[in-house]
């Protein structure tokens, strides 16, 4: 990840305009770090079938990484979850403007399609990671979970309609980083079974992230946290307590699964799901 850190910070968006500030505030929150765990699922599905393919991986990771930040700053804007800090820095509509933040976000969105369009892959290659990253964090993807989360603030979910929130809200994008890896490196058999696994994947990382707003510091996360409370977040619906257990028990599914992974992938997936699998205790 060190390289695939250094690949971002040197390919960072770049604009040359009279616009004072506008470079500067496309840069911020992609600088500004985060776990890159979706960059991080892309290039270990890359590096366990076809390692040699990594360095031209990067690219498709970056595109990741920056539509996951457009959606970190417009979740942020006062007019969705209003918060004011993230990755550690103040958000962009705190440090700029509103009308800031929202461009940067548009700015972002659009950019990961230009990246990814670039990418050094074939044309059928690159019109199916495309078409993968469209489906997945758009409007029946990441935007849908966001429009459900925040149409239903304080108007409580059943505990099966939860799950579709954040399926769409963060799963499906983390789904997408592992199947895209499938893609690029031609093995869209185990694409299909990577994606399901990174549904139930990104189901735990939606619910270890609202279990950690309650039970985090603002300047442990990094962000805003004991912000979920007209939210249809786990704990806010079933509590602490069954929102550990229904982690415990999803994260006992997945090492399970993983376990049934070919070696070369159990590899490399492996140190990656160690470190986040288990977040919420
Ligand atoms: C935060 O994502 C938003 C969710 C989908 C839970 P991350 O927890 O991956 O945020 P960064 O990228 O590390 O900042
Ligand atoms: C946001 O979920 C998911 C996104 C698509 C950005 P949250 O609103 O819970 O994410 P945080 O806690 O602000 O990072
Ligand atoms: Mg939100
Ligand atoms: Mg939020
Ligand atoms: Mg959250």
């Amino acid at each position: 990840m060190q390289n695939f850190e250094q690949f971002l910070l040197d390919n960072l968006p770049t604009s040359t305009s009279i616009h004072p500030t506008y470079e500067d505030a496309l840069q911020t929150m992609l600088k500004a770090g985060g776990k890159r765990f979706r960059p991080a699922l892309l290039l270990g599905v890359v590096k366990a079938y076809n390692p040699l393919m990594l360095a031209s991986a990067r690219d498709a990771a970056y595109s990741i990484e920056l539509l996951h930040t457009y959606s970190l700053i417009h979740d942020d804007l006062p007019a969705m979850d209003n918060s004011p800090l993230r990755r550690g820095n103040p958000t962009l509509h705190v440090l700029f403007d509103e009308v800031t933040a929202i461009l940067v976000g548009d700015a972002l969105n659009t950019y990961s399609f230009e990246v990814l369009s670039k990418a050094p892959f074939s044309n059928e290659i690159r019109v199916k990671l495309i078409r993968e990253l469209a489906s997945n964090g758009g409007l029946n993807g990441m935007v849908l979970g966001q429009a459900i989360d925040c149409y239903f603030e304080n108007k409580p979910l059943k505990i099966d309609e939860i799950k579709i929130l954040h399926i769409n809200k963060t799963a499906k994008l983390i789904a997408a980083s592992l199947k895209m890896g499938a893609i690029i490196v031609g093995r869209e058999d185990i694409g299909e079974i990577l994606y399901d696994f990174g549904i139930k994947l990104g189901l735990l990382f939606q619910i270890q992230d609202d279990i950690l707003d309650v039970t985090q510091s603002s300047q442990e996360a990094g962000k805003l946290t004991h912000n979920d409370e007209d939210k249809n977040s786990f704990v806010t619906i079933l509590g602490l307590d069954e929102s550990m257990k229904q982690a415990n028990k999803l994260a006992d599914e997945l090492t399970k699964e993983l376990s049934c992974f070919e070696e070369s992938l159990q590899n490399e997936l492996t140190p990656l799901l160690d470190k986040y699998i288990n977040r919420h205790k």
